[in-house]
Protein backbone atom coordinates (compact mmCIF):
# COMPACT_ATOMS: atom_id res chain seq x y z
CA UNK A 1 0.00 0.00 0.00
CA UNK A 2 1.13 3.57 -0.49
CA UNK A 3 3.49 4.25 2.26
CA UNK A 4 2.03 7.73 2.98
CA UNK A 5 -1.78 8.93 3.79
CA UNK A 6 -3.04 12.63 2.15
CA UNK A 7 -2.90 15.55 3.75
CA UNK A 8 -4.32 17.75 0.66
CA UNK A 9 -6.47 16.74 -1.88
CA UNK A 10 -7.30 18.34 -5.65
CA UNK A 11 -10.68 17.12 -7.40
CA UNK A 12 -10.77 15.48 -10.79
CA UNK A 13 -13.21 16.18 -13.36
CA UNK A 14 -15.53 13.32 -14.76
CA UNK A 15 -16.82 14.56 -18.07
CA UNK A 16 -19.29 13.59 -19.72
CA UNK A 17 -19.11 11.11 -23.04
CA UNK A 18 -20.34 13.45 -25.22
CA UNK A 19 -17.56 16.18 -23.73
CA UNK A 20 -15.25 13.91 -24.27
CA UNK A 21 -16.01 13.15 -27.86
CA UNK A 22 -16.27 16.80 -28.40
CA UNK A 23 -12.64 17.41 -26.85
CA UNK A 24 -11.18 14.84 -28.19
CA UNK A 25 -12.74 16.20 -31.93
CA UNK A 26 -11.70 19.77 -30.91
CA UNK A 27 -8.01 18.60 -30.02
CA UNK A 28 -7.55 17.00 -33.87
CA UNK A 29 -7.78 13.41 -31.97
CA UNK A 30 -4.54 14.24 -30.47
CA UNK A 31 -4.35 13.80 -26.82
CA UNK A 32 -1.52 16.26 -26.08
CA UNK A 33 -4.32 19.05 -27.32
CA UNK A 34 -7.25 17.94 -24.69
CA UNK A 35 -7.53 20.26 -22.09
CA UNK A 36 -6.65 18.74 -18.40
CA UNK A 37 -9.53 19.80 -17.27
CA UNK A 38 -11.50 17.01 -19.17
CA UNK A 39 -8.92 14.31 -17.67
CA UNK A 40 -9.90 12.06 -15.22
CA UNK A 41 -7.07 10.03 -14.67
CA UNK A 42 -3.92 11.45 -16.71
CA UNK A 43 -1.32 8.77 -17.43
CA UNK A 44 0.23 10.82 -19.77
CA UNK A 45 3.78 11.11 -17.92
CA UNK A 46 5.38 10.60 -14.78
CA UNK A 47 7.35 14.22 -15.70
CA UNK A 48 7.11 17.27 -13.50
CA UNK A 49 3.10 15.64 -12.34
CA UNK A 50 4.55 14.11 -8.47
CA UNK A 51 2.83 15.28 -5.48
CA UNK A 52 5.39 16.87 -3.17
CA UNK A 53 5.48 16.07 0.70
CA UNK A 54 4.53 17.64 3.25
CA UNK A 55 8.51 18.58 4.20
CA UNK A 56 8.97 19.62 0.50
CA UNK A 57 6.07 22.05 1.06
CA UNK A 58 7.16 23.43 4.07
CA UNK A 59 10.94 23.36 2.86
CA UNK A 60 9.79 26.08 -0.16
CA UNK A 61 8.99 28.57 2.36
CA UNK A 62 13.18 28.35 3.63
CA UNK A 63 13.68 29.37 -0.32
CA UNK A 64 16.62 31.67 -0.17
CA UNK A 65 15.72 33.66 -3.32
CA UNK A 66 18.59 35.81 -3.21
CA UNK A 67 20.12 36.42 -7.18
CA UNK A 68 23.42 34.96 -6.29
CA UNK A 69 25.00 32.85 -3.61
CA UNK A 70 21.38 31.70 -1.87
CA UNK A 71 21.46 29.64 0.60
CA UNK A 72 19.32 27.15 -1.05
CA UNK A 73 22.18 26.47 -3.72
CA UNK A 74 23.93 25.75 -1.20
CA UNK A 75 21.51 23.22 0.36
CA UNK A 76 21.13 21.81 -3.01
CA UNK A 77 24.79 21.12 -3.91
CA UNK A 78 25.29 19.26 -0.04
CA UNK A 79 22.61 17.13 -0.77
CA UNK A 80 23.38 16.19 -4.61
CA UNK A 81 27.41 16.01 -3.39
CA UNK A 82 26.60 14.01 -0.89
CA UNK A 83 24.73 11.34 -2.88
CA UNK A 84 27.09 11.72 -6.34
CA UNK A 85 29.86 12.37 -4.75
CA UNK A 86 31.16 15.28 -7.79
CA UNK A 87 32.29 18.19 -6.60
CA UNK A 88 30.82 20.25 -9.44
CA UNK A 89 27.50 20.91 -8.86
CA UNK A 90 24.99 22.83 -11.61
CA UNK A 91 21.50 23.17 -11.58
CA UNK A 92 19.35 24.21 -14.53
CA UNK A 93 15.60 24.30 -15.27
CA UNK A 94 15.50 21.17 -16.69
CA UNK A 95 16.85 17.72 -17.96
CA UNK A 96 16.85 18.58 -21.41
CA UNK A 97 18.95 22.34 -21.12
CA UNK A 98 21.63 20.20 -18.63
CA UNK A 99 22.18 18.09 -22.35
CA UNK A 100 21.98 21.06 -24.45
CA UNK A 101 24.49 22.78 -22.21
CA UNK A 102 26.97 19.17 -21.27
CA UNK A 103 26.98 17.64 -24.80
CA UNK A 104 27.59 21.08 -26.35
CA UNK A 105 30.74 20.67 -24.01
CA UNK A 106 31.63 17.61 -24.52
CA UNK A 107 30.42 16.66 -28.27
CA UNK A 108 31.73 18.87 -31.56
CA UNK A 109 30.74 18.52 -35.39
CA UNK A 110 32.10 14.88 -36.68
CA UNK A 111 32.11 12.99 -33.03
CA UNK A 112 30.03 10.56 -31.35
CA UNK A 113 28.27 9.79 -28.28
CA UNK A 114 27.32 6.22 -27.63
CA UNK A 115 24.81 4.76 -25.30
CA UNK A 116 22.34 2.17 -23.98
CA UNK A 117 19.59 4.40 -25.74
CA UNK A 118 19.72 7.91 -25.79
CA UNK A 119 16.51 9.52 -25.04
CA UNK A 120 14.95 11.51 -27.73
CA UNK A 121 15.84 15.41 -25.97
CA UNK A 122 19.39 13.82 -25.33
CA UNK A 123 19.57 12.59 -29.08
CA UNK A 124 18.37 15.95 -30.12
CA UNK A 125 21.24 17.72 -27.73
CA UNK A 126 23.97 15.29 -29.47
CA UNK A 127 22.46 16.14 -32.81
CA UNK A 128 22.68 19.93 -31.98
CA UNK A 129 26.43 19.51 -31.19
CA UNK A 130 27.10 17.94 -34.62
CA UNK A 131 27.86 14.60 -33.66
CA UNK A 132 25.90 11.16 -34.31
CA UNK A 133 24.15 9.17 -31.28
CA UNK A 134 24.67 5.73 -31.40
CA UNK A 135 22.57 3.49 -29.40
CA UNK A 136 23.85 -0.12 -28.15
CA UNK A 137 20.97 -1.94 -26.60
CA UNK A 138 21.55 -5.32 -25.14
CA UNK A 139 18.78 -7.45 -26.29
CA UNK A 140 19.70 -10.46 -24.33
CA UNK A 141 19.49 -9.08 -21.02
CA UNK A 142 16.07 -8.83 -20.79
CA UNK A 143 15.55 -11.75 -19.69
CA UNK A 144 17.86 -11.44 -16.44
CA UNK A 145 15.41 -8.36 -15.57
CA UNK A 146 18.44 -6.07 -16.80
CA UNK A 147 16.90 -4.66 -20.49
CA UNK A 148 18.51 -1.23 -20.15
CA UNK A 149 21.88 -2.44 -20.41
CA UNK A 150 24.69 -1.40 -22.98
CA UNK A 151 25.70 -4.22 -25.74
CA UNK A 152 29.28 -3.66 -24.34
CA UNK A 153 30.31 -5.66 -26.82
CA UNK A 154 29.27 -3.81 -29.87
CA UNK A 155 30.30 -0.70 -27.74
CA UNK A 156 34.31 -2.26 -27.35
CA UNK A 157 34.02 -3.04 -31.45
CA UNK A 158 32.74 0.83 -32.36
CA UNK A 159 35.30 1.89 -29.98
CA UNK A 160 38.48 -0.11 -31.38
CA UNK A 161 37.50 0.79 -34.85
CA UNK A 162 39.78 3.01 -37.02
CA UNK A 163 36.84 5.64 -36.34
CA UNK A 164 36.19 4.63 -32.72
CA UNK A 165 38.87 7.76 -31.88
CA UNK A 166 35.45 10.28 -32.52
CA UNK A 167 33.62 9.12 -29.71
CA UNK A 168 33.88 11.24 -27.35
CA UNK A 169 31.57 9.86 -24.22
CA UNK A 170 29.91 7.17 -23.32
CA UNK A 171 26.19 7.74 -21.98
CA UNK A 172 24.22 5.39 -19.75
CA UNK A 173 20.76 6.06 -19.45
CA UNK A 174 18.86 5.13 -16.00
CA UNK A 175 16.76 4.01 -16.16
CA UNK A 176 16.35 3.22 -19.64
CA UNK A 177 13.22 5.58 -20.79
CA UNK A 178 13.07 4.52 -24.26
CA UNK A 179 13.80 1.00 -23.66
CA UNK A 180 10.63 0.62 -21.25
CA UNK A 181 12.24 1.97 -18.40
CA UNK A 182 14.28 -0.94 -17.51
CA UNK A 183 17.08 -0.57 -15.65
CA UNK A 184 21.04 -0.65 -15.93
CA UNK A 185 22.95 -3.28 -13.83
CA UNK A 186 25.66 -2.23 -11.90
CA UNK A 187 27.89 -4.85 -13.90
CA UNK A 188 26.56 -2.80 -16.64
CA UNK A 189 28.02 0.55 -15.83
CA UNK A 190 31.54 -1.78 -14.64
CA UNK A 191 31.68 -2.63 -17.99
CA UNK A 192 31.01 0.55 -19.54
CA UNK A 193 33.52 2.13 -17.35
CA UNK A 194 36.31 -0.19 -18.27
CA UNK A 195 35.97 0.79 -21.70
CA UNK A 196 36.05 4.37 -21.12
CA UNK A 197 38.96 3.92 -19.22
CA UNK A 198 40.45 1.65 -22.07
CA UNK A 199 39.46 4.29 -24.78
CA UNK A 200 40.37 7.84 -22.17
CA UNK A 201 36.49 8.84 -22.90
CA UNK A 202 34.16 10.17 -20.29
CA UNK A 203 31.49 8.15 -18.90
CA UNK A 204 28.12 9.99 -18.05
CA UNK A 205 24.81 8.67 -16.64
CA UNK A 206 21.11 10.38 -17.28
CA UNK A 207 20.50 10.28 -13.62
CA UNK A 208 16.76 11.27 -14.14
CA UNK A 209 15.46 8.13 -12.64
CA UNK A 210 18.37 6.82 -10.74
CA UNK A 211 16.69 6.14 -7.56
CA UNK A 212 14.62 3.48 -9.58
CA UNK A 213 17.14 2.15 -11.11
CA UNK A 214 19.10 1.36 -7.93
CA UNK A 215 15.98 -0.14 -6.26
CA UNK A 216 15.29 -2.11 -9.37
CA UNK A 217 19.04 -3.32 -8.86
CA UNK A 218 18.24 -4.03 -5.14
CA UNK A 219 14.76 -6.50 -6.05
CA UNK A 220 17.03 -8.26 -9.24
CA UNK A 221 20.61 -8.78 -8.32
CA UNK A 222 21.34 -10.93 -5.32
CA UNK A 223 24.40 -9.14 -5.22
CA UNK A 224 22.94 -6.19 -3.79
CA UNK A 225 20.14 -7.25 -2.25
CA UNK A 226 21.68 -6.36 1.16
CA UNK A 227 22.32 -3.05 0.19
CA UNK A 228 19.93 0.46 0.48
CA UNK A 229 18.91 2.13 -2.83
CA UNK A 230 20.79 5.02 -1.69
CA UNK A 231 24.31 2.58 -1.44
CA UNK A 232 23.18 1.38 -4.66
CA UNK A 233 22.93 4.63 -6.19
CA UNK A 234 26.16 6.28 -4.57
CA UNK A 235 28.08 3.04 -6.31
CA UNK A 236 26.13 3.64 -9.89
CA UNK A 237 27.80 7.32 -9.81
CA UNK A 238 30.98 6.71 -8.23
CA UNK A 239 31.64 4.72 -11.32
CA UNK A 240 30.63 7.76 -13.60
CA UNK A 241 32.82 10.83 -14.44
CA UNK A 242 29.59 13.03 -14.00
CA UNK A 243 25.96 12.85 -14.87
CA UNK A 244 22.77 15.04 -15.96
CA UNK A 245 19.35 14.59 -14.96
CA UNK A 246 15.50 15.65 -15.35
CA UNK A 247 15.00 16.70 -11.67
CA UNK A 248 11.04 16.48 -12.68
CA UNK A 249 11.05 12.63 -12.18
CA UNK A 250 13.48 11.28 -9.45
CA UNK A 251 14.12 14.72 -7.90
CA UNK A 252 9.90 14.60 -6.38
CA UNK A 253 9.25 18.18 -7.52
CA UNK A 254 7.74 19.64 -10.03
CA UNK A 255 10.31 21.52 -12.30
CA UNK A 256 14.48 21.63 -11.98
CA UNK A 257 17.49 19.72 -13.38
CA UNK A 258 21.12 19.36 -12.92
CA UNK A 259 24.42 18.38 -14.12
CA UNK A 260 27.39 17.36 -11.87
CA UNK A 261 30.88 16.68 -12.63
CA UNK A 262 34.41 15.97 -11.44
CA UNK A 263 35.78 17.41 -13.68
CA UNK A 264 36.57 21.14 -12.65
CA UNK A 265 37.52 22.68 -16.02
CA UNK A 266 34.41 21.31 -17.87
CA UNK A 267 32.27 22.60 -15.38
CA UNK A 268 33.61 26.15 -15.70
CA UNK A 269 32.71 26.00 -19.03
CA UNK A 270 29.48 24.69 -19.09
CA UNK A 271 28.60 27.69 -16.51
CA UNK A 272 30.07 30.05 -18.40
CA UNK A 273 27.34 28.57 -20.91
CA UNK A 274 24.99 28.69 -18.63
CA UNK A 275 24.55 32.25 -17.38
CA UNK A 276 23.92 32.84 -21.41
CA UNK A 277 21.10 30.73 -21.62
CA UNK A 278 19.83 29.75 -18.19
CA UNK A 279 20.76 32.15 -15.40
CA UNK A 280 23.54 32.75 -12.65
CA UNK A 281 24.95 29.69 -11.81
CA UNK A 282 23.71 29.23 -8.17
CA UNK A 283 20.45 29.34 -9.32
CA UNK A 284 20.44 27.78 -13.00
CA UNK A 285 16.98 28.94 -14.43
CA UNK A 286 15.26 27.83 -11.41
CA UNK A 287 13.67 29.79 -8.03
CA UNK A 288 14.95 29.29 -4.97
CA UNK A 289 12.20 27.48 -3.19
CA UNK A 290 12.31 25.16 -6.17
CA UNK A 291 15.95 24.13 -4.88
CA UNK A 292 14.55 23.55 -1.28
CA UNK A 293 12.53 21.43 -2.36
CA UNK A 294 14.51 18.83 -4.43
CA UNK A 295 17.08 18.56 -2.01
CA UNK A 296 14.52 17.49 0.39
CA UNK A 297 12.87 15.67 -2.92
CA UNK A 298 16.12 13.91 -3.63
CA UNK A 299 16.35 12.70 0.41
CA UNK A 300 13.08 10.98 -0.01
CA UNK A 301 13.55 9.38 -3.66
CA UNK A 302 15.62 6.78 -1.87
CA UNK A 303 13.53 5.67 0.88
CA UNK A 304 13.12 1.96 0.42
CA UNK A 305 9.62 2.00 1.30
CA UNK A 306 8.94 4.75 -0.93
CA UNK A 307 10.43 3.02 -4.04
CA UNK A 308 9.19 -0.29 -2.80
CA UNK A 309 5.58 0.52 -3.20
CA UNK A 310 6.80 2.20 -6.63
CA UNK A 311 7.74 -0.61 -8.22
CA UNK A 312 4.99 -2.86 -6.48
CA UNK A 313 2.33 -0.64 -7.41
CA UNK A 314 3.94 -0.65 -11.89
CA UNK A 315 4.08 -4.90 -11.48
CA UNK A 316 0.66 -4.95 -9.59
CA UNK A 317 -1.16 -2.44 -12.16
CA UNK A 318 0.64 -4.64 -15.30
CA UNK A 319 -0.62 -7.73 -13.83
CA UNK A 320 -3.96 -6.07 -13.17
CA UNK A 321 -4.04 -5.18 -16.74
CA UNK A 322 -2.80 -8.67 -18.27
CA UNK A 323 -5.48 -9.87 -16.11
CA UNK A 324 -8.15 -7.67 -17.98
CA UNK A 325 -6.56 -8.79 -21.36
CA UNK A 326 -4.62 -6.38 -21.91
CA UNK A 327 -0.72 -7.55 -23.85
CA UNK A 328 1.38 -6.03 -21.57
CA UNK A 329 5.28 -5.52 -21.60
CA UNK A 330 7.11 -7.53 -18.87
CA UNK A 331 9.05 -7.47 -16.31
CA UNK A 332 7.37 -3.62 -15.80
CA UNK A 333 10.08 -1.21 -14.61
CA UNK A 334 8.91 1.85 -12.08
CA UNK A 335 7.72 4.75 -14.17
CA UNK A 336 5.51 3.34 -16.80
CA UNK A 337 2.96 -0.17 -17.51
CA UNK A 338 3.56 -0.60 -21.86
CA UNK A 339 0.74 -1.93 -23.64
CA UNK A 340 1.29 -3.57 -27.31
CA UNK A 341 -1.65 -1.84 -29.20
CA UNK A 342 -0.27 -3.78 -32.15
CA UNK A 343 -0.87 -7.31 -30.74
CA UNK A 344 -4.22 -6.43 -29.17
CA UNK A 345 -5.22 -4.81 -32.64
CA UNK A 346 -3.78 -6.65 -35.62
CA UNK A 347 -6.56 -5.33 -37.68
CA UNK A 348 -5.03 -1.65 -37.81
CA UNK A 349 -2.10 -1.50 -39.62
CA UNK A 350 1.15 0.87 -38.39
CA UNK A 351 0.40 3.80 -40.98
CA UNK A 352 -2.93 3.96 -39.18
CA UNK A 353 -1.67 4.21 -35.79
CA UNK A 354 -3.31 1.66 -33.75
CA UNK A 355 -1.22 2.68 -30.33
CA UNK A 356 -2.77 6.20 -30.92
CA UNK A 357 -6.32 4.57 -32.15
CA UNK A 358 -5.69 2.18 -28.57
CA UNK A 359 -5.35 5.96 -26.25
CA UNK A 360 -7.78 7.59 -27.93
CA UNK A 361 -10.48 5.02 -27.37
CA UNK A 362 -9.62 4.79 -23.72
CA UNK A 363 -9.97 8.42 -23.56
CA UNK A 364 -13.37 8.13 -24.93
CA UNK A 365 -14.35 5.15 -23.09
CA UNK A 366 -13.36 6.73 -19.72
CA UNK A 367 -11.52 10.48 -19.90
CA UNK A 368 -7.89 8.52 -19.24
CA UNK A 369 -4.79 10.03 -20.65
CA UNK A 370 -2.02 8.07 -22.00
CA UNK A 371 0.72 8.08 -24.27
CA UNK A 372 1.46 6.28 -27.99
CA UNK A 373 4.98 5.31 -28.35
CA UNK A 374 4.24 4.23 -31.70
CA UNK A 375 4.55 5.52 -35.33
CA UNK A 376 3.24 8.73 -34.40
CA UNK A 377 5.94 9.52 -32.08
CA UNK A 378 8.59 7.25 -34.04
CA UNK A 379 7.85 6.36 -37.21
CA UNK A 380 9.07 8.63 -40.77
CA UNK A 381 7.11 10.00 -43.54
CA UNK A 382 8.19 7.71 -46.71
CA UNK A 383 10.07 10.53 -48.90
CA UNK A 384 7.94 9.27 -51.94
CA UNK A 385 4.76 9.87 -50.64
CA UNK A 386 3.41 6.78 -49.28
CA UNK A 387 2.39 5.31 -45.99
CA UNK A 388 4.83 6.21 -43.36
CA UNK A 389 7.94 3.82 -42.31
CA UNK A 390 6.20 2.07 -38.73
CA UNK A 391 7.91 2.53 -35.89
CA UNK A 392 9.55 -0.82 -34.78
CA UNK A 393 6.80 -1.11 -32.05
CA UNK A 394 3.20 -0.20 -31.31
CA UNK A 395 3.81 0.65 -27.61
CA UNK A 396 0.46 2.78 -25.30
CA UNK A 397 2.54 4.14 -22.22
CA UNK A 398 1.14 4.15 -18.77
CA UNK A 399 3.22 6.61 -16.93
CA UNK A 400 2.60 6.83 -13.12
CA UNK A 401 2.69 9.69 -11.75
CA UNK A 402 4.50 9.78 -8.43
CA UNK A 403 2.59 9.52 -5.03
CA UNK A 404 -0.32 11.24 -6.92
CA UNK A 405 -2.87 8.03 -7.57
CA UNK A 406 -4.05 5.60 -5.47
CA UNK A 407 -4.69 1.65 -6.11
CA UNK A 408 -8.30 2.72 -6.26
CA UNK A 409 -7.95 5.16 -9.25
CA UNK A 410 -5.49 2.32 -10.99
CA UNK A 411 -8.66 -0.31 -10.75
CA UNK A 412 -10.90 2.10 -12.61
CA UNK A 413 -8.00 2.54 -15.03
CA UNK A 414 -7.94 -1.68 -15.32
CA UNK A 415 -11.31 -1.81 -15.73
CA UNK A 416 -12.11 1.04 -18.53
CA UNK A 417 -8.87 -0.73 -20.30
CA UNK A 418 -10.53 -4.39 -19.94
CA UNK A 419 -14.03 -2.60 -21.85
CA UNK A 420 -11.71 -0.98 -24.37
CA UNK A 421 -9.89 -4.04 -25.20
CA UNK A 422 -12.87 -6.37 -24.79
CA UNK A 423 -14.62 -4.17 -27.90
CA UNK A 424 -10.51 -3.89 -29.80
CA UNK A 425 -12.26 -5.38 -32.98
CA UNK A 426 -14.25 -2.62 -33.76
CA UNK A 427 -11.14 0.15 -32.60
CA UNK A 428 -10.71 1.76 -36.41
CA UNK A 429 -7.64 3.60 -37.22
CA UNK A 430 -6.28 7.24 -37.88
CA UNK A 431 -4.79 9.30 -40.27
CA UNK A 432 -2.35 12.44 -39.71
CA UNK A 433 -4.10 15.13 -41.63
CA UNK A 434 -1.48 18.23 -40.10
CA UNK A 435 1.81 17.54 -38.90
CA UNK A 436 5.28 19.55 -38.20
CA UNK A 437 8.30 18.24 -39.76
CA UNK A 438 9.65 17.61 -36.10
CA UNK A 439 8.29 15.76 -32.96
CA UNK A 440 5.07 15.53 -35.09
CA UNK A 441 3.20 14.13 -32.02
CA UNK A 442 2.86 17.15 -29.60
CA UNK A 443 1.14 18.87 -32.10
CA UNK A 444 -0.38 16.67 -34.83
CA UNK A 445 -4.02 17.07 -36.31
CA UNK A 446 -5.68 13.17 -36.78
CA UNK A 447 -8.40 12.28 -38.72
CA UNK A 448 -10.66 9.09 -37.86
CA UNK A 449 -10.70 6.37 -40.27
CA UNK A 450 -14.39 5.45 -40.07
CA UNK A 451 -14.95 9.04 -40.77
CA UNK A 452 -13.45 8.38 -44.66
C1 LIG B 1 15.77 9.78 -19.64
C2 LIG B 1 15.41 11.22 -19.86
N1 LIG B 1 16.37 12.12 -20.11
C3 LIG B 1 16.10 13.41 -20.31
C4 LIG B 1 14.80 13.87 -20.30
C5 LIG B 1 14.51 15.34 -20.58
O1 LIG B 1 14.15 15.97 -19.40
P1 LIG B 1 13.18 17.26 -19.35
O2 LIG B 1 11.83 16.81 -19.79
O3 LIG B 1 13.23 17.67 -17.91
O4 LIG B 1 13.76 18.29 -20.24
C6 LIG B 1 13.76 12.98 -20.06
C7 LIG B 1 12.35 13.46 -20.05
O5 LIG B 1 11.40 12.72 -20.13
C8 LIG B 1 14.08 11.61 -19.83
O6 LIG B 1 13.11 10.70 -19.58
Amino acid sequence: MEPFRIKAVEPIPFPARAEREAALSTAGYNLFRVPAEVITIDLLTDSGTAAMSAAQWSALMLGDESYAGARSFTRFAEVVQDLTGYSEVIPVHQGRAAERILLGNVLGPGAVSVSNTHFDTTRASVEAAGATAVDLLADDRIRLGFGGDIDLDAAEALLADPTGHRVRCMVLTVTNNAAGGQPVSLSSIQGARRLCDAHGIPLLLDASRFAENAYLITARDPEYATKTPRQVAQAMFALADGCWASLKKDGMANIGGLIALRDRELAQRCRAQLIEVEGYPTYGGLAGRDLDALAQGLTEVTEPAYLRYRAETAEWFGRQLGKAGLPVVQPTGCHAVYVDAAELMPHIPPHELPATAFANALYLAGAIRVSELGTLVFGRRDPAGGPDIPAPRELVRFALPRRVYTASHLEYVVETAASVAAASAAVTGYRIVEQPDALRHFTAVLQPHEGD
